[in-house]
């Protein structure tokens, strides 16, 4: 019988150390492996840009928890995304995205690939039809889906978007940071590659950055792993363990961030200093049925557009005590932030520009009761 979730998320790639019998396996931090005939590597590894038995243990268990068949780490989540799309693109080449994209990647994709000859069309993902006229006529080889979007919260129909696209011919990558594969699982879904930005709830405590890129064919995957092995922006074994031991406990957390989130956005919907939560947990959220239907929770992220504009959410920002005012999201503690003038400055003037009256919350995992009580005296102040 195929493990369950928690269990692989525990046990894949970690078995224990041979020598001492140490459960938790070492942190590797050689950068080069003994060899006793030249030219062959003991148990297949030579030199750590390659291949490092800790960024390997990680990988697999990636690899595991996504449903893939393989799995890379990277860096940071934008060096994942740059080694995928350095692998499958070339000049003439045409992505899909949606008009809510990470506002870092639509830079990348915009200013660095751009450039290059690589062009794009931004779209809005929740429109099927239309969704089916842009990829006919623009034949992108990649669609790039996030889901939900970052800040805005909006729900892609996964397998929808996947059956379209390949129709017509193009690869399907799904940015699952703000879910995770606690939540969802996009391969499943009929994606063909998986994104993270794991210095979220992958690592979970917010003292790692990384990415990551899981795929389900052999022949992409050889791709994305000689731009790992030829450009290097690997994770390190530090980071990789890092990352390891934040995903013991994924499925416990997004339990949590889940029941936390929701019990938030329950309770501030109708608050006077509120015009509109966006959650995929709420019936009055567009994306709820489809939310429903290809996630198990939804998850630990949620904003808020509020009744007195950039003012008050600059005042909202700092007027809460338990949340802390910071970029990123998924560790452990609540954060609050203002995408307009933070996460997606860098947005500004472009079809992805964001409400000035947005804030976005990172859920954390304290007690809820302590998480209401701040946000409801922060909220109050405003009125
Ligand atoms: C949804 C999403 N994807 C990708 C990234 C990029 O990840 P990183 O900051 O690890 O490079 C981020 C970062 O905030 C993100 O929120």
């Amino acid at each position: 019988m195929p493990q369950g979730f928690n269990t692989r998320s525990i046990h894949v790639g970690q078995t224990s150390e041979p020598t001492t019998g140490a459960v938790v396996p070492p942190i590797y931090l050689s950068s080069t492996f003994q060899q006793e005939v030249p030219g062959t590597p003991l148990n297949g590894f030579e030199y750590s840009r390659c291949d490092n038995p800790t960024r390997t243990s990680l990988q697999e268990n990636l690899a595991s928890l996504e449903g893939g068949l393989l799995a890379y780490s990277f860096a940071s989540g934008m060096a994942a995304e740059d080694a995928f799309f350095r692998a499958v693109l070339k000049p003439g080449d045409h992505i899909v995205l949606g008009n809510d994209a990470y506002g870092g990647s639509y830079r990348a994709i915009e200013q660095v690939y751009g450039p290059w000859g690589v062009t794009n069309s931004c779209i809005d993902f929740t429109d099927l039809t239309s969704v089916e006229e842009v990829i006919k006529s623009t034949k992108p080889r990649v669609v790039r889906i996030e889901t939900p979007t970052n800040p805005l919260m909006t729900i892609v129909d996964i397998e929808g978007v996947s059956t379209i696209a390949h129709k017509h011919g193009a690869l399907v990558l799904v940015d699952n940071t703000f879910a995770t594969p606690a939540l969802q699982r996009p391969i499943e879904l009929g994606a063909d590659v998986v994104l993270h930005s794991t210095t979220k709830y992958l690592g979970g405590h917010s003292d790692v950055v990384g990415g990551a890129i899981v795929l389900s064919d052999a022949g992409l995957a050889e791709k994305v792993a000689q731009i790992q092995n030829w450009l290097g922006a690997i994770s390190s074994p530090f980071d990789a363990y890092l990352t390891m031991r934040g995903i013991k406990t994924l499925g416990v957390r997004m339990e949590r961030h889940s029941s936390n989130a929701l019990a938030l956005a329950e309770r501030f919907e109708n608050h006077k200093a509120v015009e509109r939560v966006l959650y995929p947990g709420l019936a009055s959220h567009p994306g709820h049925d489809i939310a429903k239907r290809q996630m198990s929770l939804f998850g630990g992220m949620m904003s808020m557009q509020l009744v007195g504009g950039v003012k008050a959410a600059e005042s909202l920002l700092t007027n809460t005590k338990l949340f802390t005012l910071a970029p990123s999201l998924g560790g452990v503690e609540s954060l609050i932030e203002h995408p307009g003038l933070m996460t997606h400055h860098s947005v500004e003037g472009t079809a992805l520009e964001v409400p000035a009256n947005l804030v976005r919350i990172s859920v954390g995992i304290e007690d809820i009761d302590d998480l209401i009580e701040d946000l409801a005296q922060a909220l109050d102040s405003l009125l």
